[in-house]
């Protein structure tokens, strides 16, 4: 029997959206989020073999316990975010230490829990994004992670082997809830393709990703051009 499809970040969003296209080609997805009535709610949303799991990444002690009922697993997807604003002339460490710890020893923590369980016929993914090459007011922390997830990919994809584990790295992606009616038109503009990512691209890129089996320890850019 085939492994699952894990999504850390599957409640909402382009995680979401990997969850449908998986339980849609009959796999058994677990989507996880950080509170369980949610992840359960979500995952009878998305249907066919869809389990919800309670899973806070900022609290990495607790990660292992939160994944022990989980069987083999062919492919991980990490997307998960909590997104904040923070510059280093106003720092709020305490911000800054939530958001390090939820992506960079968070995302971690889930590869090593479930390392016994990682079947070998499918990948892992870590979710980056742009803002490494193009921060903006307040992403000092959100650039600073992302950036974190190439060095996250090499040493991965070596200590993990023969699991490959890439990433990727979205441009904004025009068509997600988290930029709903959020002004975008200067963005457009400065696009080569003018228009921006969208979510079905996303999820085709990630699923190239997971499931090629040559393409391993690539950071993948998905922003038709932008940077
Ligand atoms: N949207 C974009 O334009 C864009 C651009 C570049 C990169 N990305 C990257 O793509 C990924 C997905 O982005 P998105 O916009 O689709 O995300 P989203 O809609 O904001 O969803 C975020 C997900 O992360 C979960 N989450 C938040 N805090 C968590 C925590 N402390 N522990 C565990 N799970 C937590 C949320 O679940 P609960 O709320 O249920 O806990 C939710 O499932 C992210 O890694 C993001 O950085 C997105």
């Amino acid at each position: 029997m085939a492994g699952s499809v894990v999504i850390v970040g599957g409640t909402a969003g382009i995680g979401r959206d990997l969850a449908n296209y998986y339980a849609g080609r009959g796999r058994s997805v677990v989507l996880t989020g950080r509170d369980a009535t949610t992840a359960a709610k979500v995952a009878s949303e998305v249907g066919g073999s869809t389990q919800g799991v309670a899973l806070h990444l900022a609290k990495p002690h607790e990660i292992a316990g939160n994944l022990a009922g989980l069987g083999p697993v062919d492919h991980l997807v990490l997307a998960a975010i909590d997104r904040d604003a923070n510059n280093v002339k106003a720092y709020d460490i305490a911000a800054a230490v939530h958001l390090v710890t939820l992506k960079l020893v968070g995302y971690t923590e889930v590869v090593h829990s479930l390392a016994d369980r990682l079947t070998g016929a499918g990948s892992i993914l870590l979710f980056g994004g742009m803002a490494r090459e193009r921060p903006y007011p307040g992403s000092t922390t959100v650039s600073s992670i992302n950036a974190g997830v190439i060095g996250m990919v090499r040493t991965l994809s070596v200590e993990m082997a023969p699991v490959r584990v890439n990433s990727i790295h979205p441009g904004i992606v025009g068509d997600s809830p988290f930029w709903a009616g959020k002004p975008l038109d200067a963005i457009v503009a400065n696009t080569l393709t003018g228009r921006l990512a969208t979510m079905a691209d996303v999820v085709n890129a990630s699923v190239f990703l997971l499931e090629n089996h040559a393409v391993n320890g690539v950071d993948l850019v998905v922003d038709g051009g932008w940077r």
